[in-house]
């Protein structure tokens, strides 16, 4: 087909008869570890991996090299405020800084900051757009000078997409061309990515998974990757779903299985008969969900779906037959009738499914739609009208406030976006209308999604609901949600009502959607219009009526709900194999981009006003720990359980009233247009100032229970976090931070490790940690210690003055060892004896803690 012949690992004859019985993600790792060019490291990553398979354990560290990277805005902007600052470091010693340069692709998308300032108006995506430039060229500018000034890295401008949809449409190749050593090689095309929701493109048979920041920075720089052999957990799907069920609810249902089972960064595949019944589109959002039901991968073998997906998406012919030859010689296509090795096998029968919603706080609680009013807070009902024209309309007091079809998860697939407007034009032939209190929103993954719904003739329909297109990025998923409508915002100031957000995305913790919203709900984007229309959440969706038609009768979801056949029809409209490509030509041409200015020099020029990028003062030459540690620390904070990295380093909107404001008010910011902290990750000053200010985390230190303050025990005050920790660092007392079960639950963000070294943490102690924080932690030279099972700190009355005693040497430490805590009170001065385990899981993290973490080992 290409002309050329090609080398690959037939991985069938290299893994002999334990090839039958290994996960396709072992089969990947181990043709990864083939091309470890340390043999006797290759040779005994090899043989670890084989005897897993026959064996079902091993934890053995093995090296892995991703053939590329990926990153949005907010986790690439402090990355590359380190790189900068590193070019510096390097300048001032006298090496050439040009030299620093990534020794893979490094691909970013600017998604993470798109807002909905502006919706319900056709030129809502427009102005929003706009505004994203006003409010962010500064960045953008800056990640332009990384596309000049640093080799192999691409940008992907706002307005293209979000990241994992431009992923899946317009980056992985499933198979890459590799020149070794003058030979051309195939080889699996594998990532790592600065984003827990990194694994939606293992639903087309890539292998890669959500790092933290810093590990990705590693990566970059020939820091190795080394992982444990991971456990596998298989999915064993059968039959097919049901008419009427989506893949939304297939993925919070596996999100509801794997975390009451207590996943807990196992690798997933999915496998068996079932497999083959769901399309790429279908398996996108149960990829997509794997961190919130705690794994680290959710992995679809390659098979015929994976070719037709790559041929919808503009994928040359050449490419599509090439990558079905390669999986099938190399041993990597999918056989619906295999029965691999897994740690664990889960049993769903996809004909069983059931229509599913889940929150009101947790993407693990999954409900029947029907019992969503059961879990509604209830407040007074106070009379809180709505003026529409000249009547007023009464907000109820369970109100849905937003209803936003939004995320890389629901909406990367045309299908669920047809299947939403689908409902919306029965909805609009029946006279059924959005009330003016829901702020309604569609922000799809890509703009291929306008060409599609636009040529099925059903993005008109959408928009008869007020659902107009905002954006192309993560808008409402990520908390960019803009304001309330006026009257709603007030009414919740005032506490009389107690609105929800209704959103197709994949996460709902406190907050997150929208500073005045609690409880929000993730479910399909059909569903979310058919929430719209309901303008509440206090029924039964699927009894009660959405809204009487023109001769007063009732409309059911029933009634409105599209069928299988009639969203085939509409996509087969709706598709074309150009679609990606012509909107991503247009998207990427955007001129608000291409007339930005960026410097063009090896050196970033710092600009001292600059509220937006500061050089970070954790990016430094620093002289490796000595081998015996000996620290007494004071506890900064005790935590209970589920603090997530929003509780840590907050990503949305900061408040007007808070210190990171103060800061950015005294240089001149507009106090009513401050941006969101996830913008300012590249100035150190604004996020210091954010660390642990979340309204609904409890500091069991603080008996006052102010918001984002602490006890500090030198003179017993209580203090602001940020300014508590400076004191400490002023009287030269290290300090930890201890917590409960789940620490560091939610996203990849870097800053909430780089904030927690500023605090000067030396140690995070906790019941468990989330996967990406630790390795995050660790990236930041800080121990992640776990406390022993059923040691609950938010019970302990742990005294600010207390000490804990921290005592070990480096020579001594391996993957989970003991290390032993002192824990002195100061009240009664009784001594406690803890024996921590240390949460690293190779010898090569220990490095990395010895070192100071990743940045001073580059
Ligand atoms: Fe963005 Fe939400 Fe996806 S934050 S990357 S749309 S999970």
């Amino acid at each position: 087909i290409t002309g050329k012949s090609y080398k690959y690992y037939d991985l069938k004859s290299i893994a002999g008869d334990a090839f039958e019985k290994m996960p396709h993600v072992h089969r990947i790792l181990l043709e990864n570890v083939l091309h470890e060019p340390d043999t006797a490291l290759r040779d005994k990553a090899v043989a670890a991996l084989i005897n897993w398979t026959k064996t079902g354990s091993g934890k053995e560290a093995i090296p892995f090299a991703p053939t590329r990277i990926l990153m949005h805005d907010t986790t690439c902007g402090p990355a590359l405020t380190d790189i900068a600052a590193m070019r510096d470091v390097l300048s001032e010693n006298g090496v050439d800084p040009a030299l620093l340069n990534p020794c893979v692709p490094v691909a970013t998308s600017t998604d993470h900051s798109a807002p909905v300032d502006y919706f319900g108006t056709s030129d809502a995506l427009d102005r929003n757009l706009k505004r994203e430039f006003d409010r962010n060229s500064e960045r953008y500018q800056f990640m332009k000078w990384a596309t000049k000034a640093v080799d192999g890295f691409r940008v992907f401008p706002p307005g293209t997409g979000i990241m994992h949809t431009i992923n899946m449409e317009r980056v992985a190749t499933v198979v890459s061309k590799k020149t070794i050593e003058n030979q051309d090689w195939l080889i699996p095309d594998t990532l790592i990515g600065t984003d827990s929701h990194t694994p939606m493109v293992n639903s087309l048979g890539v292998l890669g998974w959500g790092v933290g920041g810093l590990e990705a920075e590693g990566a970059m720089f020939g820091v190795s990757v080394n992982i444990r052999i991971p456990d596998v957990l298989g999915v064993r799907l059968t039959g097919s779903l049901r008419e009427g069920v989506t893949a939304t609810d297939l993925a919070l249902r596996v999100t509801e299985i794997l975390r009451q089972a207590g996943c807990s960064g196992e690798f997933v595949e999915y496998y068996g008969p079932g497999v083959a019944s769901l399309t790429l589109g279908d398996r996108g959002p149960a990829a997509n969900m794997t961190p919130e039901y705690g794994a680290s991968t959710g992995y679809f073998p390659i098979d015929a779906h994976t070719i037709n997906y790559l041929r919808e998406t503009g994928r040359t012919n050449e490419h599509c037959v090439l990558v079905e030859a390669y999986a099938k010689a190399a041993g990597l296509w999918f056989d619906p009738a295999s029965e691999p090795r897994y740690t664990k096998v889960f049993e769903i029968d996809l004909s069983k499914l059931e229509l599913s919603i889940a929150g009101p706080t947790r993407p693990q609680d999954r409900l029947s739609p029907s019992s969503l009013a059961s879990v509604l807070q209830k407040v007074d009902v106070a009379d809180v009208s709505l003026k529409v024209g000249s009547t007023a309309v009464g907000i109820p007091q369970d109100a849905v406030a937003i209803a936003a079809i939004t995320s890389c998860t629901n909406t990367t697939d045309t299908g669920f976006l047809i299947a939403a407007a689908l409902l919306a034009r029965k909805a609009v032939a029946k006279g059924l209308r959005v009330p003016s209190w829901v702020k309604t929103s569609i922000a799809p993954g890509s703009p291929a999604a306008f060409l599609r719904l636009t040529r099925a003739g059903l993005l008109t329909d959408l928009e008869a609901l007020g659902f107009f297109i905002v954006g192309y990025g993560c808008t409402t998923c990520i908390g960019n949600s803009g304001p309330l409508v006026p009257e709603v915002s007030a009414a919740i100031i005032k506490g009389a009502i107690h609105p929800i957000a209704v959103l197709s995305g994949n996460r709902n913790f406190p907050g997150r959607v929208h500073a005045q919203i609690d409880s929000s709900f993730l479910m399909s984007p059909a569903l979310v219009v058919a929430y719209a229309i309901a303008g509440r959440g206090n029924i039964d969706i699927q009894k009660d009526p959405l809204g009487v038609d023109g001769q007063g009768r009732d409309v059911h979801l029933s009634d409105l709900w599209p069928t299988d056949k009639e969203i085939q029809d509409a996509l087969f409209l709706a598709m074309a194999e150009d679609d990606v490509a012509e909107a991503a030509k247009k998207a990427d041409a955007n001129e608000l981009w291409a007339n930005l200015t960026a410097p063009n020099a090896a050196l970033f020029p710092w600009d001292n006003a600059s509220t937006y990028l500061r050089r970070p003062p954790f990016v430094a030459i620093s002289p490796a720990e000595e081998n015996d540690v000996d620290v007494s620390c004071n506890p900064l904070l005790v935590l209970g359980d589920d603090v997530t990295t929003d509780h840590i380093s907050p990503a949305g909107s900061i408040p007007t009233d808070s210190d990171a404001a103060k800061w950015l008010v005294e240089r001149g910011e507009n106090p009513n247009d401050l941006n969101v902290y996830s913008s300012r990750r590249g100035n150190w000053e604004v996020m210091l100032r954010g660390l642990f200010t979340n309204k609904n985390l409890i500091n069991y230190l603080n008996a006052k229970k102010s918001v984002g303050k602490t006890v500090f025990a030198s003179t017993g005050e209580t203090l602001p976090v940020w300014i508590a920790a400076s004191r400490y660092q002023e009287e030269k007392l290290p300090v930890i931070i201890i917590a409960g079960e789940r620490y560091g639950t939610g996203s990849s963000r870097d800053w909430a490790a780089k904030g927690t070294e500023l605090l000067g943490a030396r140690a995070v102690l906790a019941n468990s940690f989330e996967r990406i924080h630790r390795t995050n932690l660790v990236g930041m030279g800080i121990l992640p210690l776990r406390l022993p099972d059923g040691w609950k700190a938010s019970e302990q009355k742990i005294d600010a003055r207390d000490k804990f005693v921290i005592r070990y040497n480096f020579n001594d430490l391996s993957p989970r060892c003991i290390v032993p805590v002192e824990w002195q009170r100061a009240q009664n001065e009784a001594v406690s004896h803890l024996d921590l385990t240390l949460m690293v899981d190779t010898a090569h993290e220990i490095t990395l803690l010895k070192n100071g973490g990743i940045i001073s080992t580059i």
